[in-house]
């Protein structure tokens, strides 16, 4: 590590947060400033995502390589570096069994969790390392580890980035730089309301805690995971579920 850059403190961290309009990601943004750290976020420009520079925010769509290298430019130039980067980017699909699932909705939502995640890991790796210092964490899912009923490319794309991230740290755990995945059960999030009800139900069955998470639990631990903090966990799934997840 190099110990004149590195941050000592989330505080002194440089933060990328993708995925940062909603939900998890918009949790983690305004927990990781409460906390001091600079943060930029990045997302889909829309409506109440301008995308645009002075705020903080950035347009970027992960499934396009070109729009993530110039957003994580953009963010290297405005903070100076890059230490900690979230990303929280990803959709839920139809939720349909699989035989009517089509291979068009199979692939998009693997492009956008799986391939989306490798490219963000390539366009923000190269920098981390060179600094010899740096967090990278994806989003996987209990859905990952699980196979959950009628999800069959949501859980496929999430167990995908299982072994994304084990492979990635290996790569790089000579560099300073851990590469993890965070697996939620459910959290309460615009894209969790999109679980038709009734599986909502069967879900919360399962949560021995006998309750759904929030987003600002799920900040919590990954502001952890972000800090130079936890400096010897590499390739591991962290799990937030209630006590949901068994293994
Ligand atoms: N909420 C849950 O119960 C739950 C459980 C397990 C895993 N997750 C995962 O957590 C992550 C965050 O989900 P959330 O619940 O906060 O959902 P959310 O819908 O509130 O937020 C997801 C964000 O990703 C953005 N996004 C989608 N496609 C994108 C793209 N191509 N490029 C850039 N940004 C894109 C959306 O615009 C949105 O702001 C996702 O990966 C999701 O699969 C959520």
């Amino acid at each position: 590590m190099n110990s004149e850059t590195a941050p000592r403190t989330i505080a002194e961290s440089r933060c990328l947060v993708i995925g940062a309009a909603s939900g998890i990601g918009l949790a983690t943004a305004e927990r990781l400033r409460a906390s001091g750290a600079a943060v930029i976020g990045a997302d889909l420009p829309s409506e109440c995502w301008p995308g645009d520079h002075d705020a903080g925010s950035l347009a970027m769509d992960v499934t396009d390589p070109a729009s993530v290298g110039s957003a994580v430019s953009a963010a290297v130039r405005t903070m100076g570096g890059l230490d900690a980067v979230v990303n929280c980017a990803g959709i839920l699909g139809p939720v349909a069994s699989a035989l009517s699932t089509s291979i068009d909705d199979f692939e998009r939502i693997l492009k956008i969790n799986l391939t989306g995640a490798f490219v963000v890991s390539q366009a923000v790796l190269p920098t981390m390392a060179k600094a010899r210092y740096g967090r990278l964490l994806h989003i996987s899912s209990t859905a990952g580890k699980e196979g959950v009923i009628n999800m069959p490319a949501y859980s496929a794309s999430k167990a995908g980035i299982l072994g994304l991230v084990k492979s990635l740290a290996k790569e790089f755990a000579l560099t300073g730089v851990t590469v993890n995945a965070l697996a939620p059960g459910n959290v309460v999030t615009p894209l969790f309301q999109e679980v038709p009800a009734e599986q909502q139900k069967a879900q919360a069955a399962k949560i021995p805690m006998g309750r759904f998470g929030t987003a600002a639990e799920a900040a919590s631990l990954i502001e952890f995971i972000l800090s130079p903090e936890a400096s010897y966990t590499t390739g591991f799934v962290f799990d937030l579920s209630g006590g949901r997840a068994t293994y």
